[in-house]
């Protein structure tokens, strides 16, 4: 830039806009896809008897639009954003971040193409075909070196905690798409699995799992350690604890992914081995959402008038059910009853919609404003009105699959005393859930409601304001550390 002197350079602010953006266009069409598929399992006929609108494509298309679209662009936009203020420096590469955002949108609009028309690999999380998989290696190596490279040029001595989940979540990402995706390709559209049997089945979990583990939970924690301080404005509550609570974190979660496989042909061994694992991972998870949460120590008032700041606690509160939920289901015992049941869902939402989406939409509602020259959001009612309508369509939505997930499995195990038969065929259960269907339909109208307001909450800032420019300042010798977001 001609107009920086050498101790100035530009943050790119661009890149963190083109994502943020884009966080907000997916939320609505990943949430709205949610919303449609809740309505399919009421009223089937809404596939219109056309195959690339049938449940079976669309669900995958869900679950791809959130976690990849929408879950990813936020973490990807934040970690840019955050890598870049709390290393004092820009980005490693301008056209490499380019690079990472216009290629994750192919990946993206490829899935949206490919899913509906029926091309999958069939593995969960990862049903794209090998094609896109391999541009989805490409971009994530950029995203890597545009990290991992900016980290290397930091002007502070300390790196940032928030840094360190967002980097666990990155590199554990590459190995995990890069091993489960290995497979021989017989067509442009078609690939088998390098892996056969149970071992397929155990890679895939150890991939699906961490997924979870590290994309929905690590990256997420990352952008927590950032954005709940700076709202708050208070320092993060034990910035040791913080440094254990990612070592913990990463160490126990990698081991999990067989609670997804209990009374299966994998040995049973390594069923007990991811059982144990997950039931010991209730202890980190808990001391990062307390880290979190007392980070508002002294700031307790501020939920009363901040609903940003009721985005991000609430998050946490989602995320410590979440984790008490998730470990007592990893318990066989108990994973008896909750496998194959609206149990599951009902916990994979109260993680998603609870903790991700409302970390995601409190962090943006904090960041889009600063991205736009703006002190704050167009509206902040409306912010406020965002915070109800999706906590009440959270609420609905998992209250209602608890009560059906239990009721499905004590429906399927209930025999009749007499001569051992079933007390219940399958249908009547399926029969019995549809009240609890709809009421999940109707939390998601809530949810997508919100995300609607956003939407225009966020065109309106934009409108108001313009893309702000922003120079990182240097020091002469810039080594003081920063330990908590500068
Ligand atoms: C309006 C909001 C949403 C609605 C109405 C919704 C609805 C649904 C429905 C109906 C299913 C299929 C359930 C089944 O097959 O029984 C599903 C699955 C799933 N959704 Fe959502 N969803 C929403 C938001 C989200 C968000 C924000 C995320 C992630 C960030 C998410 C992640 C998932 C995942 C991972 C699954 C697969 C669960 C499994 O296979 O166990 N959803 N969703
Ligand atoms: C300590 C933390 C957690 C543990 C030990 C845990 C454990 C479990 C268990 C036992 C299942 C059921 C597996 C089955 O019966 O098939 C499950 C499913 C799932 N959990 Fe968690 N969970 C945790 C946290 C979370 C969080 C925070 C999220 C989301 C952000 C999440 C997302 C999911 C998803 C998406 C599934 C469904 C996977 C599938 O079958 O498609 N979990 N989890």
């Amino acid at each position: 830039m001609s107009h920086t002197s050498p101790q100035q350079m530009e943050y790119n602010l661009k890149v963190v806009r083109q994502f943020a953006v884009m966080t907000v266009v997916w939320g609505i069409i990943g949430m709205g896809l949610g919303v449609f598929i809740a309505a399919q399992l009421i009223w089937p006929e809404l596939n219109f008897d056309t195959p690339w609108l049938t449940y079976s494509r669309l669900r995958p298309l869900h679950t791809n639009a959130v976690i990849f679209a929408f879950s990813t662009s936020a973490l990807m936009g934040t970690s840019f954003y955050i890598v870049q203020k709390t290393c004092r420096t820009n980005l490693f590469s301008d056209k490499l971040a380019a690079f990472v955002f216009w290629s994750w949108q192919t990946v993206i609009v490829l899935a949206v193409i490919t899913l509906p028309l029926g091309f999958t690999s069939s593995k969960e999380y990862a049903e794209l075909e090998w094609p896109i998989d391999i541009l989805i290696a490409l971009s994530w190596i950029a995203y890597v070196i545009v990290f991992f490279g900016t980290l290397m040029k930091r002007n502070t001595s300390h790196i940032y905690v928030a840094n360190w989940f967002y980097g666990g979540f990155i590199v554990t990402i590459a190995v995990l798409h890069i091993v489960n995706s290995m497979a021989i390709p017989v067509s442009f559209t078609k690939s088998y699995s390098l892996y056969a049997g149970a071992v397929d089945a155990m890679v895939q979990w150890w991939y699906g799992h961490n997924a979870v583990g590290f994309l929905l939970t690590a990256g997420f924690l990352g952008m927590m350690y950032y954005f709940v301080p700076k709202q708050a404005e208070r320092p993060v509550y034990s910035y040791r604890l913080s440094v254990v609570h990612f070592w913990a974190l990463i160490s126990l979660y990698i081991w999990a992914g067989p609670h997804h496989l209990h009374y299966t042909a994998l040995p049973d061994w390594t069923q007990s081995l991811g059982m144990v694992m997950s039931v010991i991972l209730f202890v980190p998870s808990w001391g990062g959402m307390i880290n979190g949460i007392m980070t508002l120590s002294g700031a307790w008032h501020k939920l009363k008038t901040d609903p940003i700041l009721r985005f991000l606690i609430v998050s946490l509160s989602f995320y410590g059910m979440s984790t008490f939920e998730g470990p007592m289901m990893a318990i066989k015992s108990v994973n008896a009853l909750s496998h194959y049941t609206d149990w599951t869902i009902g916990h994979v939402h109260s993680g998603a919609l609870g903790w991700v989406a409302m970390i995601t939409i409190g962090s943006m509602y904090y960041l889009i404003p600063r991205l736009y020259n703006q002190t704050s959001m167009y509206n902040v009612r409306w912010i406020n009105t965002h915070f109800w309508l999706h906590t009440i369509g959270v609420v609905l939505y998992i209250v209602a699959l608890w009560i059906s997930g239990v009721m499905q499995g004590l429906m399927w195990r209930a025999v009749n005393a007499e001569d051992g038969t079933l007390t219940y065929s399958f249908i009547e259960s399926v029969e019995a859930s549809y009240p609890f269907w709809f009421i999940r339909f109707v939390g998601g109208l809530f949810i997508v409601a919100g995300m609607l307001l956003m939407a225009y909450n966020t065109f309106r800032t934009i409108r108001q304001g313009s893309p702000t420019v922003e120079y990182v300042d240097l020091p002469a010798k810039a080594t003081k550390p920063a330990e908590q977001p500068a």
